[in-house]
């Protein structure tokens, strides 16, 4: 096999018809997408021809470092498809797979330079605004509505009945929206994604809400992202406004979904993960930038388009091509993980969030939904456990995801607990941690009815000398820990 910066090599691939390629819809890739990616890394290195979608062709990139070029140089990989050679050839069917996706729309995601910063500044001087800890706030709150419905079964499965529905709820408060919206656009917004021929009323009826919601906040202003992008200096207009609560409302609740569920799934079932999080030497964000590593939320990004002639990885890329970002890939590459069963616990420098211009904007939020929601629900349930062995769980793969179906867990049957869990950081009320720490040992039970009735000794009760200390059971002690702040991300 020659090296794939071999000109010879890379002359063969240029020239082999598109249906001779990888197909990233097919069942190879269906099957085991992380054997995908090594099969293609082994034969074709870095950058590797695919098709997708029938018979067109593109690049799938598959080296950690040749994601970040391409994602950080927008002049020679353009985030605009109105670039690609295929679409403007006319090789593209207007039923295309590819379209709901690729096809280019007036929003950020679609824009470069002057103009994707415009639309950009809006949406992040916007989210900067949300107030973080209302917004942990409204995570406990809405964990505790989740897990009530089922905390009395002793079972539930984490996706459907969690995983699911918590990102929306949260995401509908943050944008300015009623409570009971919630639910509905929670629907709406899962028969979108998976494509059912309901999809297109489903989407209607997002726009819609998110059209009324506007109209709402024009009027009457509120605390709320609808209303800070409303009245951003940006200027944007009602049709930009709308889209953009649509790509914040569907790209944060399927991306923040599937990254507490699979969160959920590795502390679950994985011992040594569940161990070492147990014993408090790390806290739940650092393994959430451990899964975020293994099982990035998006594992491919379609896409960027080649702006002209280029060269990337001693391949002749020409004008007019796509490119997709393999996020899931370029974690895996063995150029920057030679060890791939070594932990990456609160190692930042992952490309699940990409790079570049277009990064994720939502990360941190989508990172708090994920920490507190979890934190809150295993403080609800401390002996969660899983009720099917791992080789049960269903997956649905797509080009660009891997995605749980279910969760079924277990758990002792709990009624009426659900005050708990309020707090700064989202996981304990001071005044509840502060009787907490002054009871005896968890070993000996603690009264009920003393929890909820007694009311908080002074602050200085837990120090007490001479008081037995209190020894907190293991996801109180990693939870405390996570109080601390975490050490900073290391750089890229
Ligand atoms: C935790 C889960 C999340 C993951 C893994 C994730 C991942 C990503 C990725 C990979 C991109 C594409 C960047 C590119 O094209 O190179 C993206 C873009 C984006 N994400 Fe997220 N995201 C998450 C949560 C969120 C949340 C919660 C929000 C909103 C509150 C959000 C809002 C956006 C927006 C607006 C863009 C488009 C940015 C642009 O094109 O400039 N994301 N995200």
């Amino acid at each position: 096999m020659p090296p794939p910066e071999c000109p010879a090599h890379a002359a063969v691939h240029a020239a082999a018809p598109a249906s001779a390629l990888a197909d990233l819809f097919g069942p190879g890739h269906e099957a085991d997408p992380k054997g995908f990616y090594e099969r293609l890394r082994a034969e074709h290195g870095a950058v590797a021809p695919v098709r997708v979608a029938g018979d067109l062709p593109a690049w799938l990139l598959l080296g950690y470092r040749e994601n970040l070029e391409v994602a950080r140089t927008p002049s020679r990989f353009s985030r605009d498809s109105r670039h690609w050679g295929d679409w403007r050839e006319g090789r593209v069917a207007p039923d295309s797979p590819l379209l709901p996706v690729v096809g280019w729309q007036p929003m950020c995601t679609f824009a470069d330079g002057a103009e994707h910063e415009r639309l950009r500044t809006a949406l992040t001087e916007s989210m900067d605004r949300v107030d973080r800890r209302g917004m942990r706030r409204h995570v406990t709150r809405f964990t505790n509505q989740l897990v009530e419905k089922f905390a009395a079964d002793g079972h539930a499965d984490l996706v459907t009945e969690f995983a699911e529905q918590l990102p929306m709820l949260v995401l509908t408060q943050l944008l300015g929206m009623p409570d009971e919206d919630g639910p509905r656009l929670v629907e709406a917004s899962r028969d979108l994604m998976k494509g059912t021929e309901t999809a297109i009323s489903s989407n209607e009826y997002v726009i819609r809400t998110l059209e009324n919601l506007v109209a709402r906040k024009r009027a009457e202003p509120g605390q709320d992202l609808a209303s800070w992008l409303l009245s951003h200096p940006s200027g944007l207009t009602g049709e930009e406004i709308v889209q953009h609560l649509r790509l914040v409302l569907l790209t944060g609740n399927e991306t923040t979904t599937n990254l507490i569920a699979n969160t959920l799934l590795t502390v679950l079932t994985d011992p040594r993960f569940r161990a070492s999080l147990a014993g408090g030497q790390m806290t739940l964000p650092d393994a959430i930038e451990h899964v975020l590593w293994n099982e990035p939320p998006l594992a491919v990004i379609p896409g960027r388009w080649a702006t002209g002639d280029t060269e990337l990885a001693g391949r002749q890329i020409k004008a007019g091509d796509m490119l997709l970002l393999g996020l899931a890939a370029g974690n895996i590459d063995p150029a920057i993980r030679p060890e791939i069963g070594a932990p990456m616990y609160g190692n930042r420098s992952h490309l699940a969030f990409s790079g570049g211009p277009h990064e994720c904007p939502g990360q941190d939020i989508g990172r708090a939904i994920t920490d507190t929601g979890i934190d809150a629900l295993l403080l609800r349930l401390p002996d969660l456990r899983p009720a099917v062995l791992e080789t049960e769980l269903r997956w649905t793969v797509s080009w660009v995801s891997r995605r749980l179906v279910s969760l079924p867990a277990e758990f002792t049957p709990r009624q009426g607990d659900s005050d708990t869990v309020e707090t700064e950081r989202g996981l304990l009320a001071p005044d509840f941690l502060a009787r907490y720490m002054a009871l005896p040992d968890r070993a000996e039970p603690a009264d009920p009815a003393e929890l909820s009735t007694t009311p908080a000794p002074p602050r200085a009760a837990v120090a007490e000398p001479g008081k037995r200390r209190f020894r907190p059971l293991s996801w109180w002690r990693s939870l405390w820990r996570g109080l601390r702040p975490g050490p900073p991300a290391p750089p890229r």
